[in-house]
């Protein structure tokens, strides 16, 4: 399992001296991600989260995750930002995105807290209707407003349909280890809830390998092992600072390259709809590490061939402001033909016995010539396939990609102090006491 960078489709935009002179800054930001801080301050615990976690919390865990599996058939993890996205892209990366139809066993897996809209929580509601249900609460802070409120109606619902004590069997909460009043943590121990920790030294969203993802991740029948396998090869592979050897180092150079040329939008672009959750998280761990001081690439996404029939005109003729980072996954789970018809009254015989892979595929490369020719540079990263070592392996892949990407552009890429904006705004218009 592995991430290998192909530069094949940057010929004529990247120059090979540009990567060369780019050689010091990302020396120097090296230096900088290494330099041992404050956990609050720089939370840089992920870089060693693949071989260095709690043993005995991981193995915690994987039973109860077997518990909650033969107890409910519906499994609510209620979260927000780097406390949500990372799970729902883990679980659609490995499971597909139809898993909650169609898998033999274990319990469907939503989510809740990520919005306030109470026509999604109403839906999620009428779902667990005369069904047995568990529900993971995941807050670092413990405070946020989103998952709280959802928490409310969502204990409510349990307690009416188990009464208190049942229901403190099927609450878990993973928030920060402190008992503070009015966190979640003190709530929990009020309660009797079971919890995991959110490790001080890692931030919301470089958490998905901690307790954060991994409870939700494992309900949903995927084998967790595998992916901190994944993300261990990562660091024993990507630890090296040189852009030669180190292709999460030489994408992050890249992507700085392109952006002091002008090139103002990284598009995700994945050609699996189980990749989509997966484009989301690339866009909170980018755009919320890198977009501040007026500064940033903007994160955006696509599947295609989906969206080329929607944005593929803009990308082939409009502004030359976007690049493309491709996700190119080497090898598809299943095997459908194209089937032969005698008739061939569509015509589309010449598609007869080909496998949708291979089709696929060559829409990828269709694209690439001709986004490249129409002036979009195109970054292609080549995955192996869709399974638990290579998400683990792109999590670290890209976590180390960002972070270095920040610290070439100047920025801390571990606060996100805008996003306070609003909800101070919010809170004021809520009357929320001070
Ligand atoms: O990456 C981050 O730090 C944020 O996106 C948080 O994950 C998000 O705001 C949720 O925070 P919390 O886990 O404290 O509820």
């Amino acid at each position: 399992m592995s991430i290998k960078l192909n530069t094949k489709y940057l010929e004529g935009f990247i120059k090979p001296h540009e990567l060369e002179q780019i050689k010091r800054e990302v020396a120097t930001a090296h230096d900088v991600l290494l330099e041992k801080g404050e956990p609050s301050e720089k939370p840089t615990g992920w870089i060693d989260l693949p071989v260095n976690y709690d043993k005995e919390e991981f193995d915690r865990i994987i039973t109860t995750a077997e518990r909650i599996r033969k107890t409910c058939d519906i499994f609510i993890a209620i979260g927000i930002g780097g406390s949500y996205l990372g799970a729902r892209a883990a679980i659609e990366f490995v499971n597909g995105t139809l898993a909650n139809l169609t898998k033999k066993n274990g319990p469907a897996v939503y989510f809740a807290g990520n919005t306030i809209d109470p026509d999604a929580l109403e839906e999620l509601l009428t779902l667990c209707e005369g069904r047995d249900v568990c529900i993971n609460v995941i807050s670092k802070s413990g405070s946020t407003t989103e998952p709280a409120a959802a928490f409310r109606v969502f204990r409510e619902l349990l307690e009416k349909k188990y009464g208190e004590k049942g229901a403190a069997e099927r609450i878990f909460i993973t928030t920060d280890k402190r008992d503070v009043p009015g966190k979640l943590k003190h709530f929990a121990i009020e309660k009797g809830y079971e919890t995991f920790v959110v490790p001080d030294d890692i931030g919301g969203r470089f958490s998905v390998l901690s307790a954060v993802g991994l409870l939700p991740i494992a309900v949903a029948g995927c084998d967790i092992k595998a992916m901190m396998k994944g993300a261990e090869k990562a660091r024993a592979d990507l630890s090296e600072c040189n852009i030669d050897t180190n292709d999460a180092y030489k994408y992050a150079a890249i992507r700085t390259l392109l952006m002091r040329k002008g090139f103002e939008i990284e598009l995700f672009v994945s050609y699996k709809p189980s990749f989509q959750y997966t484009n989301e998280w690339l866009k909170q761990l980018f755009g919320e590490s890198e977009g501040k001081d007026k500064k940033g690439l903007f994160p955006a996404s696509v599947i295609y061939s989906t969206d080329l029939h929607s944005m593929g005109q803009y990308l082939q003729d409009g502004k030359r402001i976007i690049f493309e980072t491709v996700i190119d996954v080497i090898s598809s789970k299943s095997c459908v033909k194209v089937p032969y018809d005698a008739e061939n009254i569509d015509n589309l015989n010449f598609l007869a016995d080909k496998d949708f892979h291979y089709v696929n595929k060559q829409a990828l490369l269709g694209t690439l010539d001709a986004h490249v020719e129409g002036g979009v540079p195109n970054v292609v990263l080549e995955l192996d396939r869709m399974d638990e070592e290579n998400f683990g392996y792109l999590v670290y892949f890209f976590e180390k990609a960002c972070a270095l990407s920040g610290y070439l552009n100047g920025v801390n890429p571990f606060d996100q102090p805008g996003v306070e904006v609003y909800k101070k705004n919010m809170f004021k218009l809520l009357g929320k006491p001070e």
